[in-house]
């Protein structure tokens, strides 16, 4: 089958921002995306500034989602967000799985498919992260740890797994300025994409994160199943992130 995925970047601005300093960001992506070709933008913003990513991007290219979900569509969970409640604000996208997640907030692979299935359910795109940490890599365990948090996901079915999009973002590679080289990187893609094959899904998108910058991106994206980027840090600046989509 042809390759009909269309590139998509996005940026996840994990727990940064303010008002002042997102009105400019959100400025510059908006005056400058039309650099972007026809790669797809979007931002996954912190909660409270979802109303300000809709009042700045509704009605131009640039999508806008966020970087967690509950599991519940409502009731008694302080703290959390539903998926309704994302959409309510036009959320196109959410973030389910971050390393940081799991690693902070001791998120499972089965609460993270049952995010996926959350945000499906409300009209979602669920962006699936995964990757391996280093212990993992040097232990020569990456496909057994990738494998293993994609297994709850493709036990969803055919029908929700070819709604998804996957980011495959090695945990080493994440806000450390070392990027898996396009090889590596290119490799786990491959797997990642004959998993999804297996559920009928190929042409799901699958995303690489992990310091990618305007510098490393052409590279990245020049690999058969690179698809585009999750990018973090280098998607607080507007100049910046466009470079990446540009590349
Ligand atoms: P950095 O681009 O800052 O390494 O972050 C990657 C990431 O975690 C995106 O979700």
């Amino acid at each position: 089958m042809s390759n009909t995925r269309k590139r998509l970047v996005m940026g996840n601005w994990k727990m940064h921002g303010s008002l002042a300093a997102n009105a400019t960001l959100l400025d510059g992506l908006v005056s400058g995306a039309a650099r972007a070709g026809d790669a797809e933008l979007a931002v996954c913003a912190p909660f409270p500034y979802l109303a300000q990513a809709r009042d700045a991007l509704a009605g131009t290219q640039v999508s806008w989602g966020a970087q967690d979900v509950s599991i519940h569509a409502q009731g008694a969970y302080t703290g959390e967000t539903s998926a309704g409640m994302l959409a309510d604000f036009g959320c196109v996208w959410v973030l389910c799985g971050h390393s940081e997640r799991r690693a902070l907030h001791g998120e499972t692979s089965a609460q993270v498919a049952a995010k996926a299935a959350s945000a499906l359910a409300a009209g979602l795109t669920p962006v699936v992260c995964v990757g391996e940490t280093l212990a993992d890599r040097d232990a020569d365990q990456v496909e057994c740890v990738i494998g293993d948090q994609l297994d709850p996901v493709l036990a969803l079915g055919a029908d929700a797994v070819r709604r998804l999009v996957i980011a495959y973002e090695p945990v080493w590679a994440i806000g450390t300025g070392r990027t898996a080289t396009p090889e590596q990187a290119q490799a786990v893609h491959a797997f990642i994409r004959r998993a999804l094959e297996k559920r009928d899904a190929g042409q799901v998108r699958i995303l690489y994160g992990g310091s990618v910058k305007a510098g490393n991106a052409a590279s990245l994206f020049a690999q058969p199943d690179i698809d585009g980027a999750l990018v973090g840090g280098a998607s607080l600046a507007a100049d910046e992130f466009l470079n990446i989509a540009a590349a």
